[in-house]
């Protein structure tokens, strides 16, 4: 059986005192619940301090981050090591977020190169794949989105797969209030675990948590997580107001 996983995706918002803040409200609201899986990915200034409250408050809340590089160490200026994010003690690495692959021209390759590395350093991914709306009004979009699945899991190790998360997120749901139907996203992330079943096996696809992100909300999230191949949600704006994702976690 597949415990459902709930994580919130802040994008560039709230400081890191902001974010003491957030953990500790949504700590007071969300203790030790463990029939699912939540996980919070702040931005990289705040992980360290989120850290440090949930490690203290033993909270049951999961830490990620939203992005890092796929080389250990180096002249990167700006970026951020797995090595770096590991010896913070993060559970979880957003990759391949639709943002950093339409800003910063990340590829199915360089998404390949970031789960295999988060892999080495223990960190799971929360892989992320969607079709923007022209694609999807060209009626490709489960070839695209499975194109997708294939090249980002190139040669990856099957013993992998069991720690990975797909992260089903159609651009044009995203930020828009405009949500995929239930019905729709189902049928994509059951289309991405029958494209798992085929590059590895059937058990693999069947323990693989496939998240549904774009405009998730306190009203909509019941009835994504009713549906069968749906396992969670990667949620945005609504993750940094601390009573929508209290609701959504206990929707
Ligand atoms: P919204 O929930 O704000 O639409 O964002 C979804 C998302 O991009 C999560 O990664």
């Amino acid at each position: 059986m597949r415990i459902p996983f709930i994580a919130g995706n802040w994008k560039m918002n709230l400081t890191h005192l902001e974010a003491i803040q957030f953990i500790q409200d949504l700590g007071y609201e969300f203790k030790n619940k463990n029939n699912i899986d939540v996980c919070i990915c702040p931005p990289f200034t705040a992980l360290r301090s989120v850290k440090n409250i949930i490690d203290a408050d033993k909270l049951s809340i999961k830490i990620g981050a939203q992005n890092m590089h796929w080389e250990e160490s180096g002249a990167f200026t700006g970026e951020i090591s797995p090595l770096m994010i590991a010896a913070l003690g993060m559970d979880y690495v957003i990759i391949g977020h639709s943002e950093r692959r339409e800003y910063f021209f990340e590829t199915n390759d360089i998404v390949n190169k970031k789960v295999k590395i988060a892999f080495k350093h223990s960190l799971k991914p929360i892989m992320c794949v969607g079709e923007s709306l022209a694609i999807r009004e060209s009626g490709k979009a489960k070839e695209f989105v499975l194109g997708q699945v294939t090249e980002c899991l190139k040669d990856m190790d099957i013993k992998n797969i069991f720690d990975l998360t797909i992260a089903y997120e159609p651009i044009w749901a995203i930020g828009t209030g405009k949500n995929a139907t239930s019905s729709d996203a189902n049928d994509m992330c059951s289309a991405i675990r029958n494209k798992v079943a085929d590059l590895y096996n059937n058990s693999a696809a069947e323990l693989l948590r496939i998240q549904y992100g774009g405009s998730v909300k306190p009203s909509n999230i019941t009835e994504l997580m009713a549906m069968p191949d749906i396992d969670g949600a990667l949620v945005g704006g609504a993750s940094i107001k601390v009573e929508d994702f209290t609701a959504i976690i206990n929707y």
